[in-house]
């Protein structure tokens, strides 16, 4: 019998090679492989805590619990903004326990113990009642690495982790045309999950799902395989470009009407669908051309610097481990899980969505509906409860808790991946060889 290869998914020059390594189901449902990403994975990588537009102030502090951590980024007197555990040095109370905040100190609720922004401590109660005398200004809150990136900050356990922008590399730079910096976080939402956290991140590293899990996106964005461009960095980050405006090639959408909602959205830009029967492909240039010439007077002033492909495709950024960043040319969608503080079988989700500020634009359509174009405040619930996360988000995490149910049954033997899925082996060939301790 003749075996035949499929094609590589992949762009030119990134490609990566795979050994092939059983992706058994440990790895989402041990104790000890939980215990081994805490001390050899999430210690080594960079995390993103936030968005700059809560730290405008100094004295201004937002909190990340992140597993057992929990993590306090502060902006200072000279505009940078330091990362501190949040745990006090006197005898381990979290200092912090909102989400956001602002004060001129952090004050500790178990002794009353107060740092000032720059983590010293500079007032305890008692102070010649120390052996070594008088504890200010020589005990400090233990400090992280923090940077920014466009309108968001990081922080780092590791003091040895590259600088972040070499880090994120090459999103930085394929970012810049959207011109990020001063987008909106409209929607902050996340929810308690019962799965493991790489459970979503294969999810977000394969569109082999598309067709069967999200079946009403194939009338807008193309998930055809010859027509999705595949991209995998030996940073072990990823992305694919799909093409937006245009129905998915697995089906003919391309003969008859233009499908909805690609109908609306093109009659939007002054488009008359009618003229595209037939030929409902070439739609997407006409959108193009449509934003090119009247982005500009409708408020979109990031369109300028775009390339054609970024105002119309969706460029999907997977960041190793678990971060993703959705773009489209009005809206940059982050979706991360984090893991529970001690039950492998738990997560975290996370969705924001950023969008560029339009001048005279009160309220914005995302995921979860319209929303008003302003700051959003946080909102956790748990998934099952009736809260969306925005309707993609809910059927990709509507499959999370019975896979986690299936790969614990004795019977799954480890996963048999497509060759679409081979961002999904190089992840987990990644995570195992960091998590014990080989790279
Ligand atoms: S533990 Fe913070 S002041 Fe005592
Ligand atoms: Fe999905």
């Amino acid at each position: 019998m003749n075996a035949v290869s499929p094609p590589s998914r992949y762009a030119a020059g990134y490609d990566q090679a795979v050994r092939g390594d059983a992706i058994t189901a440990e790895r989402y449902i041990s104790k000890e492989w939980m215990e081994l990403e805490r001390k050899n994975l999430w210690p080594r990588v960079w995390h993103l805590g936030g968005v700059l537009a809560e730290l405008e102030e100094e004295g201004d502090f937002i909190r990340h619990n992140f597993g057992k951590e929990s993590i306090v980024m502060v902006r200072q007197a000279d505009g940078a903004i330091k990362a501190f555990f949040n745990a006090c040095p006197h005898r381990g109370n979290r200092l912090v326990l909102g989400d956001v905040g602002s004060a001129p100190r952090l004050t500790c609720s178990y002794h009353g113990w107060q740092f000032s922004t720059d983590g010293t401590l500079v007032h305890v109660q008692d102070p010649d009642d120390f052996p070594g005398g008088n504890p200010c200004g020589k005990v400090h809150l233990s400090e992280l690495r923090c940077e920014t990136f466009g309108p968001f900050v990081f922080w780092s356990m590791d003091p040895d982790a590259k600088p972040l922008l070499d880090w994120l590399a090459p999103f930085p730079e394929r970012l810049v045309g959207y011109g990020l910096d001063n987008w909106v976080r409209v929607l902050n939402v996340s929810a308690d999950c019962d799965f493991n956290w790489k459970i979503i991140r294969d999810n977000f590293n394969e569109s082999y799902h598309l067709p069967t899990i999200h079946p009403e996106l194939s009338t807008f964005i193309n998930d055809g395989l010859p027509d999705t461009l595949f991209e995998m960095y030996d940073s072990g980050h990823n992305a694919m470009w799909m093409k937006g405006h245009q129905a998915t090639t697995r089906a003919d959408h391309v003969s008859g009407e233009v499908p909805a909602p690609l109908d609306e959205i093109a009659a939007a830009w002054g488009i008359d669908p009618a003229a595209y029967r037939g030929r409902t492909h070439v739609i997407r240039e006409a959108v193009i051309a449509a934003k090119r010439k009247l982005g500009a007077e409708r408020g979109y002033k990031n369109y300028e610097q775009m390339t054609d492909q970024q105002l119309v495709d969706y460029f999907h950024c997977t960041l190793f481990p678990n971060l993703t960043l959705t773009m489209s040319p009005e809206q940059c969608q982050i979706l991360r899980t984090e893991p529970h503080p001690t039950d492998p079988e738990k997560c975290v989700f996370q969705h924001w969505v950023l969008v560029p500020p339009v001048a005279g634009m009160a309220e914005v359509m995302t995921p979860v509906g319209m929303v008003p174009l302003a700051h959003a405040e946080h909102s956790h619930s748990r998934y099952g409860d009736g809260v969306s996360l925005g309707y993609v988000a809910d059927q990709d995490l509507s499959i999370g808790t019975s896979q986690q149910q299936g790969l614990n049954s004795r019977g799954f033997k480890g996963c048999i991946l497509s060759n679409q899925e081979k961002r999904v082996q190089r992840f987990h060939e990644l995570l195992d060889d960091m998590v014990h301790a080989r790279i």
